[in-house]
């Protein structure tokens, strides 16, 4: 697994380089291969009618205003571009496009006091309905979605992470980029009996699918859902998340967005996930599939190969994962009906067209030179079940979630990597 030392790299820093990056390898002779899933679950447990008391009593308040998709894509918001502003690594052979945030959302620094955010997840139109358009009477939107967390150095240097987490809603209309920010938050109801929110705890905020009007957020540990009729336009704009008196504010965002339920993979709430073993799976990236019975495709981020694919069945009609036993509010329990093993390291991201499947993570061994970052290219694999992936291209640099639109055919992603002085990120998509 360790690669050959150049004759020029002194033996600790090559030790230094492997334990960071990883052996970058696909192991070509292993397979994308097919698992048994029967004994995974997704389980909200009672959070769905809790959080529901919580939300309605703070919208009770009246220091929120409550606002759909639709109304927050028509309000101005920060600009990007449309384009990609920097070097992909995308094959030109897949017809690469996507577009850039603003200056300061592409160079956000998280290892600084003052802290900063960094993107990870994405999804779109191409996800919340079958042509790809968010719909209004007025206006179809072509829409996306990313998500970031927000980690800072503590005065003595140590990384707090995951302090805050939020999603971007972008509207790209007429080839435009306008977009706003939503803290991610989590109704309560005190002590007392006063209705407030804080900051949604402990967000790792990765993988995202927009599915009608729920929006699937994933955790590592938790499937958080939210929902796009509920965005809750807050009436200051200070550091103060939460409601005090009749002010609300949600950190410098306009707005916040708050949950409504979460499912966990695991046997209580205090148990953690544990990826590439056992049967209580991580959930890092997320995308959906709409062939046969729509799916929600979960994959595990692993520090090597063993990343596991896994595709929970959708219920079109209540918007969440398929059950037989649904409460008051649709949830109940689900299980998996497939599942695979992913020969990629440091698995990003997975995706399908229905028969090919698509895996970011790290590119093989000597692939990936050129990006002009002290980081390599990362790569997307692509492999039919029980065959093993091959390089379908090179991409930017700390390449997060992917995801397949049916409707262009087209596979879109997202990357991470933070260079504080020149910025290289983009969002991007390719021919799938
Ligand atoms: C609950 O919130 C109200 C309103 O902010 C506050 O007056 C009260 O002290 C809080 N109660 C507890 C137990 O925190
Ligand atoms: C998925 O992509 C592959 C490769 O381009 C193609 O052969 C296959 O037909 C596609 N599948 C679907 C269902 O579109
Ligand atoms: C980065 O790419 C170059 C050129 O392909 C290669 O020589 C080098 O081994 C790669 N680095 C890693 C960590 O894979």
């Amino acid at each position: 697994m360790l690669r050959r030392i150049s004759s020029s790299t002194s033996m600790l820093l090559t030790f230094i380089a492997v334990t960071l990056v990883g052996p970058p390898m696909t192991h070509a002779a292993m397979a994308f291969r097919s698992i048994d899933v029967g004994s995974f679950a997704l389980d909200p447990g009672t959070t769905f009618s809790n959080q529901a008391a919580a939300l309605q009593a703070v919208e009770a308040t009246g220091a929120v205003t409550v606002l759909d998709a639709n109304q927050v894509l028509a309000t101005s918001g920060r600009t990007g571009s449309a384009g990609l502003c920097h070097a992909t690594g995308l094959s030109s052979s897949l017809k690469p496009g996507g577009f850039c945030w603003d200056h300061a959302d592409d160079v956000s620094n998280s290892y600084t006091a003052a802290g900063g955010w960094t993107p990870q997840g994405i999804t779109g139109s191409y996800d919340a309905q079958p042509n790809g358009l968010w719909d209004n009477v007025a206006t179809r939107h072509t829409a996306y979605m990313a998500s970031w967390h927000f980690d800072r150095l503590d005065s003595t240097g140590k990384l707090i992470r995951n302090e805050f987490a939020r999603v971007t809603m972008v509207n790209a209309n007429n080839n435009a980029i306008s977009y706003n920010h939503l803290l991610l938050v989590q109704p309560y109801i005190n002590g007392s009996g006063a209705a407030n929110f804080r900051a949604m705890p402990g967000t790792h905020a990765d993988g995202m699918v927009w599915y009608g009007n729920t929006l699937f957020v994933a955790n590592g540990r938790f499937l958080q859902v939210y929902s796009l009729k509920h965005i809750w336009k807050v009436n200051s704009n200070q550091e103060m998340v939460g409601i005090s008196g009749s002010t609300s504010s949600a950190r410098w965002s306009n707005y916040a967005l708050p949950l409504i339920g979460q499912y966990r993979t695991t046997t209580s709430d205090g148990t953690a996930c544990t990826a590439a073993a056992g049967r209580m799976p991580c959930l890092n990236s997320l995308s959906l599939d709409r062939t046969g019975q729509d799916g929600l495709v979960s994959a595990e981020y692993y520090g090597a190969a063993g990343g596991r694919v896994v595709r929970w069945p959708l219920d079109y009609q209540s918007m969440l994962p398929a059950t037989t036993n649904p409460d008051a509010h649709g949830a109940g329990v689900t299980h998996p009906t497939l599942g695979y093993v992913s020969p990629v390291w440091h698995m990003q991201g997975a995706a399908t067209n229905g028969t090919h499947w698509y895996l970011v993570g790290d590119c093989p061994s000597g692939v990936g030179g050129g990006s002009g970052d002290s980081i390599n290219y990362s790569c997307i694999h692509r492999a039919l079940p029980d065959n093993s992936p091959h390089v379908y291209t090179t991409s930017p640099v700390l390449s997060q979630n992917i995801g397949y639109s049916p409707a262009t055919k087209r596979l879109w992603g997202i990357n991470e990597r933070i260079n504080s002085a020149r910025g290289i990120r983009v969002v991007f998509s390719i021919d799938g």
